[in-house]
């Protein structure tokens, strides 16, 4: 069988650098063909430099390109979320310097270009940071959607509340112009909100198995997952969500988590609700919102997948 073709569009972002792990690990079914980058946890220049950090960890090179994308969002201020993710992005870790350059070409033009080219083979896109990159370039190319098999993302709340205001997302709220074009794109969207990404928390003995298994993959994923927590025991007293990972274990795993099928729109207009994702449940819905997951699976699949790395 042809392995999924994936492209991930992402602020790393401790969480976001533990997805993209993730997926490299699961080089067998899975099949990484771009990382675009957005700002949003940390600035542009920041997100570019740590998705070039991990694709080396991760032993990928430059046929699969990092691409930096859109620096800023594309109606409201830029929003950061240094208390999350430390300064640098990746928790202040100390990681080698990249050596590998960035592509050349803008996210949004590969994007565009990628999805056009895929013939009959369409990609999934897997989104975990604000959606601007995806946004700008259904804009600019509505036809693009004919090369998206489907879009697994990261971000909205419904029942949970939100994490960055108590109604709002921080991936939706950093750009919810973007979201609500994305959450209505015309392609089958599974979203991981923090209805679901809430019951997915990552224990300290967790953490501890992830660093048992010895690689030096997984020993970056369990310094990411266990500064994670710390930053999140600060701001939150609870250790932190495996947001952005269980994009990846969703493709994976799809029987691990269950929800609702949606039509999604966002809150745009100013004001406390602003950045709210507001799902209307009904069976014509394109988007399924996902309400429950299988943690301990969840995490499971997670362990068994960065396991594959020597
Ligand atoms: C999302 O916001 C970011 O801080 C995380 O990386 C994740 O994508 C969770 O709300
Ligand atoms: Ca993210």
């Amino acid at each position: 069988m042809r392995k999924r073709q994936i492209i991930i569009d992402c602020d790393p972002g401790l969480d976001d650098a533990v997805a993209l792990l993730t997926a490299f690990a699961a080089s067998d079914t899975l099949d990484v063909i771009g990382i675009t980058t957005v700002a949003g946890n940390v600035p542009g220049d920041l997100t570019a430099r740590n998705a070039r950090i991990i694709r080396e960890l991760a032993g990928a090179g430059k046929d699969v390109p990092v691409c930096k994308g859109a620096p800023v969002p594309m109606l409201r201020d830029a929003v950061t979320a240094e208390d999350f993710h430390g300064s640098t992005g990746l928790g202040n870790i100390d990681f080698p310097k990249p050596r590998i350059p960035a592509s050349r070409q803008h996210a949004v033009n590969f994007l565009v270009k990628t999805l056009r080219a895929t013939k009959g083979f369409p990609a999934t896109l897997v989104i975990t940071g604000p959606m601007t990159n995806i946004a700008l370039a259904s804009v600019m190319a509505p036809d693009i959607t004919r090369g998206i098999k489907e879009i697994v993302l990261m971000g909205g709340a419904d029942s949970e509340g939100g994490n960055i205001t108590p109604h709002a997302e921080f991936n939706v709220f950093a750009d919810p112009h973007a979201a609500h074009a994305v959450f209505n794109i015309g392609v089958p969207v599974r979203v991981l909100n923090l209805d679901v990404t809430h019951q997915i928390r990552t224990s300290d003995q967790q953490v501890e198995r992830v660093r048992a298994l010895g690689s030096r993959q997984a020993i970056a994923a369990a310094d990411l997952l266990a500064a994670s927590n710390r930053l999140e025991v600060a701001a939150k007293a609870r250790v932190a969500p495996l947001h952005d990972p269980s994009t990846i274990i969703a493709l994976l795993r799809p029987d691990l988590f269950d929800g609702r099928k949606a039509r999604v729109s966002v809150v745009t207009e100013e004001g406390d609700r602003f950045g709210k994702t507001v799902p209307e449940y009904r069976e014509d819905g394109h988007v399924l919102w996902y309400d429950k997951a299988d943690a301990d699976d969840v995490f499971s699949e997670m362990l068994g997948q960065l396991g594959k790395y020597r």
